[in-house]
């Protein structure tokens, strides 16, 4: 039997809420988290298709397209700004790793000046052209594989283009567009606006993934109902918080406000979470749990004392033991 790629709209389908890509946080492990708690679709970090062009076969080019098996088809996401390059690398990730692949999404949207200034991430909002070849080619490089990208509001206030340069993005053969609310020029200051995703959903007829400042299950559905978006993406909202994805989709298919996780709970998803990135990276990654750990304590009592003493472990015998101290200093504290 030939296994038939799902089409986007299943992928998206009506008030999905997926997980956006973070750079140094969504790697493969969290990921897999996140997709179990309800995301409908992960996307990796971006990958820079230059990076993967000269240097294929890298421990990092290798550990960035390692997929969680909970999480497949996963979303990749590759940067770069040479239409010859992205798409020889898309080809390739699709040739390698086939149905593990839901779509290729094309970073447009990065604000960083290492980026910005090779005419790559946000600084091709400002070239539609040359935006445009780079989707035709990736589309004409992935066969069956949906192309889609992802956007900001524009470069800076006077530069607010994204409705049009959505509409160029769908005539090059675009997908799916998800759009951050921000400009480049906010990078992640202010608020998102969530007017112009509203914009942007009218002007084109591929689903529209709405980002920015969802930081909770009603901020899921109040972005659907206010955008029209087809879809929401949660990218620091699922930061030490893979529930909001359990929570959004009870609120939006049942009407349900979910408790939130306990403390206990908490703690035991970070140490879930140390164990599946130890295995997954190896003992050295212990460091990149850091600022994981802080992040699900964030709001718990002697919350402060453990970012404290997080900084200071170096194996992951010594981060398990000082979480189920923890953890037996919460059970404490509510015995109490
Ligand atoms: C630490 C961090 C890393 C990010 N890395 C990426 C990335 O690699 N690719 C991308 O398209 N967006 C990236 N973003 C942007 C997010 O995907 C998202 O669009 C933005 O943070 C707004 O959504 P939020 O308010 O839900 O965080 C990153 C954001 C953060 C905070």
């Amino acid at each position: 039997m030939t296994w038939r790629r799902p089409d986007i709209r299943a992928i998206l389908a009506p008030g999905a809420v997926v997980l956006g890509p973070m750079a140094g946080v969504t790697e493969a492990p969290f990921r897999g988290i996140c997709k179990r708690m309800g995301a409908a679709l992960t996307y990796t970090e971006m990958i820079s298709a230059k990076g993967l062009h000269y240097n294929p076969d890298t421990v990092v080019a290798r550990s960035l397209l390692t997929f969680d098996p909970a999480e497949t088809p996963c979303a990749v996401q590759i940067f770069g700004s040479e239409p010859t390059i992205m798409a020889e690398q898309s080809a390739r990730i699709v040739a390698e790793h086939g149905r593990d692949v839901a779509l290729i999404d094309i970073n447009m949207g990065c604000p960083v000046t290492k980026v910005v200034s090779k005419g790559e991430g946000s600084a091709l909002m400002r070239t539609p052209a040359l935006a445009g070849e780079i989707v035709e080619a990736v589309v004409d490089a992935c066969g069956d594989v949906p192309v889609t990208v992802k956007i900001r509001s524009g470069w800076d206030e006077i530069e607010r283009n994204a409705v049009a340069f959505a509409r160029e993005m769908e005539a090059a053969g675009a997908s799916a567009i998800a759009v951050h609310g921000r400009t480049r020029g906010q990078f992640y200051r202010g608020h998102a606006d969530w007017e112009i995703i509203a914009e942007v959903k009218a002007a084109v007829g591929v689903p529209v993934i709405g980002s920015g400042d969802v930081f909770s299950a009603d901020d899921a559905l109040a972005m659907l109902e206010r955008t029209g978006a087809d879809a929401v993406m949660v990218a620091r909202g699922a930061q030490g918080n893979p529930w909001i994805f359990r929570e959004a989709r009870a609120l939006i298919d049942g009407g349900k406000r979910l408790a939130p996780p306990t403390a206990a709970e908490r703690v035991g998803m970070a140490r879930e979470h140390a164990a599946a990135l130890v295995a997954f990276a190896g003992e050295h990654a212990v460091s990149r749990m850091r600022k994981h750990v802080a992040w699900y304590v964030t709001g718990l009592p002697g919350a402060s004392r453990v970012r404290d003493a997080v900084n200071h472990v170096r194996t992951h015998a010594e981060l398990d033991a000082l979480l189920v101290g923890y953890a037996a200093h919460l059970s404490s504290l509510a015995d109490a």
